[in-house]
């Protein structure tokens, strides 16, 4: 099986590099084509993948494609694809907010997979959603989920509004994450704390929390409630955020997300 991954940016380069040490692959099997030759270079000195810079060279071969350059990239690849791609191709688009329903009509295949990856795939902790048109076997779906794993995990949902749901969620999550860190930092600096303190402080607190939190079956609700007692330091801290509604705000900040994301679906 041969997979061809198109874009080697940021998200691009992660499932190639992803697959390829999965050993899923066998090597020669993953193909990798970008447009800039100073990308293409860098591949090739990475070599566990076969640097590609023309379509026609590498589409035909291809069992999967991942399809992983900017959205308004989409329109003007797909024309030079769709004399290239035949009917048993799957294709992978990671392309935030393009719709099976447009890669079908641009491509005129229906084997489509639509994922929604987040950044900490870029070392294996992603997570991924994905929904596929129906002409898409359940064997396919293993084979997709076995190479979407290769970042981290994976999550199948039924229709495509999830995947602009969970944009809200897991996608542009890690920026909230890295919103509410920004913040304690300050808060420690502003205490007093050095930089490179108060960093190693927030950095610990968040993956020490998170790996309780895994590591349980117990809420976040209940965590609070054993961490804060009454009259104490984090139920002081748990207050004003009561006080100052921050759950409301990290909502409405997802649903903004959420709802940009059918936005831009709406292009597509
Ligand atoms: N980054 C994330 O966290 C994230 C999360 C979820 C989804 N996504 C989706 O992942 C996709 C890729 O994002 P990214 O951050 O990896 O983008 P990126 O770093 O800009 O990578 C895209 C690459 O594709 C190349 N390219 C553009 N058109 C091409 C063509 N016709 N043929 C071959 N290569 C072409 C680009 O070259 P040039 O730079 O020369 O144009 C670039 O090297 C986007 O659609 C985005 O919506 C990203």
């Amino acid at each position: 099986m041969k997979v061809l991954v198109i874009g080697a940016g940021n998200m691009g380069l992660t499932y190639a590099t992803g697959m390829s040490k999965s050993k899923i692959l066998k090597k020669h099997n993953i193909m990798v084509l970008d447009k800039s030759e100073k990308t293409l270079k860098k591949i090739d000195k990475i070599a566990h993948f076969d640097a590609m810079d023309k379509l026609e060279d590498c589409v035909p071969l291809a069992d999967i494609i991942f399809v992983a350059v900017k959205p308004f990239h989409a329109e003007e690849l797909f024309q030079r694809m769709k004399p290239l791609v035949n009917s048993n191709q799957m294709i992978v688009s990671i392309m935030a907010g393009v719709t099976i329903e447009f890669i079908k009509n641009s491509l005129g295949i229906d084997k489509i997979v639509r994922a929604m990856p987040n950044l900490p795939a870029q070392v294996g902790k992603g997570l991924t959603s994905y929904v596929s048109s129906e002409e898409v076997s359940y064997l396919e779906l293993i084979l997709v989920e076995e190479l979407l794993n290769t970042t981290g995990k994976s999550i199948r949902v039924k229709e495509e509004k999830f995947i602009d749901a969970s944009t809200g969620i897991s996608g542009s999550g890690p920026a909230y994450v890295f919103y509410f860190m920004e913040s304690m930092m300050e808060a420690a600096r502003q205490m007093g704390f050095s930089d490179r303190v108060s960093k190693v402080l927030v950095s610990q607190t968040f993956s020490g929390a998170i790996e309780l939190f895994n590591q349980s079956n117990i809420s976040p609700d209940d965590w609070m409630d054993k961490v804060a007692s009454k009259g104490g330091t984090t139920r002081a801290a748990l207050d004003s955020m009561h006080t100052n509604k921050v759950n409301l705000l990290i909502k409405d900040a997802a649903f903004a997300a959420f709802n940009r994301a059918v936005e831009l679906g709406e292009e597509y």
